[in-house]
């Protein structure tokens, strides 16, 4: 099957220009201006930009967490990711008691195999660190296919800095990297206990227990650790400006350092949290928003290449029987998570570029092109000859308000309810399948269950970002 893509705005990290694009099969065959092909399909997208397929790389798909689950499986995640302009996801695999990484990845496999519309991989996640799981790191990287390595430095299954000293070690010598959830368990803990104390527990208190010096503190310790080993660390969901600062100062020490952050901490901030009627359990994650303040900084560190990557962090639990299914009277009982695989792409398009806050260019490059090279998905993340033909279809002047009966996300509510998006995907592929297409109202799922691929991926290419 071959499909000429004809008369787009071709946008690459390095610059757009207009050129038509030719799949044949599931990649993309060459581009150029006025192609003259006689294709299978020939798509119109004059108007329309043609962009890499988003790659999710922080996503939590049928997880057990918080003695509950998060609701999206792989195939309604994906179907939504699809829906939003996703072309592919990395979701976090939890290893269990006694399992091996290996074991774990298989467990993981299991549980995505016949059900993703889209390509996946995972990162492990070390929650039982014993000696032979820091010696299969190497294994993990070159055999499994999953350089990369999440670790908590929150949360009970939280890691100690012997633990994250040998993972940077080994993630050093093999070419992986590690990722970590950088907050103080014991800040928290202690405000935790304070708020006990005092009655405060409404859902404006997780906001204060989780200070913005619990995840200064988190990241300036593992950049230590970092430069301790001469290793490299990516930050998942960075949170706050403060947390910005520890990055760029420990960067500026020569620190190999990358970070990621998320839509919700771009858009939204703690005002959230005083909803009324419990309604700012919808916002429970950790770590959490933030004040308004802060916000500008982080686009600024966005526009100027400070933070690499974009992710979502898409953990749903549903607002009616999982927010509040510990009652309502204590926010440590809420599942910790929010919604968004969906929405990324718009988020980030009409926020950051129609506002003028990113670039073109730069949202494929921190939603694609990075993540890509950060992840090692070598045949993903760019609009190019050889390259896998996961793209969409963006058409910029497409209004949308984001509202979640017109979304697909296993969940009863979006954050960004009633927020007017500018632009939405009018054409989504993945390997050259179309998996979603714009439908009078609301983008429509139109591909097919159980075509997505585990992918494996290379090791770190290191000192590029
Ligand atoms: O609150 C969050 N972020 N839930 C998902 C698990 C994690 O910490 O990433
Ligand atoms: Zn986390
Ligand atoms: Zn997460």
């Amino acid at each position: 099957m071959s499909i000429l893509i004809k008369g787009g705005l071709v946008v690459t990290a390095a610059g757009s220009y207009n050129a038509d694009v030719l799949v044949d099969g599931e990649k993309i065959k060459t581009m150029g201006l006025g192609l003259d092909y006689r294709a299978d399909e020939v798509v119109d997208a004059a108007g329309k930009y043609v962009l890499p397929g988003v790659i999710d790389p922080h996503t939590h798909l049928a997880m057990p967490f918080m003695g509950t689950f998060s609701q999206d499986d792989f195939e309604t995640g994906t179907i939504a990711a699809a829906c939003g302009g996703t072309t592919c996801v990395v979701d976090f695999d939890l290893q269990q008691e006694g399992e091996s990484l290996g074991d774990a990845i298989e467990r993981k496999k299991g549980v995505a195999a016949g059900k993703a519309v889209l390509d996946y991989s995972f990162h492990p996640a070390v929650l039982d660190p014993r000696p032979e799981i820091i010696d299969e790191i190497k294994k993990a990287v070159q055999e499994y296919g999953t350089p990369s390595f999440k670790i908590f430095m929150y949360y009970g299954f939280r890691v100690d800095d012997y633990t994250m000293i040998r993972l940077l070690e080994e993630t050093k010598k093999y070419g992986g990297l590690v990722q970590v959830h950088a907050e103080n368990f014991d800040i928290i803990r202690r405000n935790d206990e304070i708020f006990e104390k005092e009655g405060k527990l409404s859902p404006w208190y997780h906001g204060q227990a989780h200070a913005v010096i619990a995840e200064e503190e988190a990241i300036e310790r593992a950049c230590r650790m970092v430069e301790y080993t001469g290793s490299r660390i990516y930050i998942v969901h960075l949170s706050s400006a403060e947390g910005l600062w520890k990055v760029k100062k420990a960067r500026d020490r020569g620190v190999e350092i990358y970070a990621e952050t998320c839509p919700q901490y771009l858009t939204l901030d703690d005002e959230c949290y005083n909803e009324a009627d419990w309604q700012g359990a919808k916002y429970v994650m950790s770590p959490p928003l933030r004040p308004k303040a802060g916000i500008g900084e982080l686009w600024t560190g966005l526009a100027g290449g400070d933070l690499q990557t974009v992710a979502t962090d898409h953990c749903p639990f549903d607002f009616k029987g999982r927010k509040d299914m510990n009652g309502k009277e204590d926010y440590k009982k809420i599942p910790n998570g929010a919604p968004g695989i969906e929405t990324l792409l718009m988020l980030l398009h009409s926020e950051g570029v129609v506002k003028g806050r990113i670039s073109l260019e730069r949202m494929v490059e921190v939603l694609s092109t990075n993540t890509a090279r950060m992840f090692g998905l070598k045949d993903k993340g760019a609009i190019a000859p050889g390259k896998d033909a996961d793209i969409v279809i963006f058409d910029p002047k497409q209004k949308f308000t984001l509202t979640q009966e017109k979304l697909h996300m296993n969940v009863d509510y979006t954050p960004w309810e009633g927020w007017e998006m500018s632009g939405a995907p009018a054409v989504v592929y993945s390997r050259g399948k179309r998996v979603a297409e714009w439908s009078g109202d609301r983008v429509k799922f139109v591909g097919e269950v159980g075509h997505g691929r585990f992918v494996k991926r290379e090791p770190f290419e290191g000192h590029y970002l």
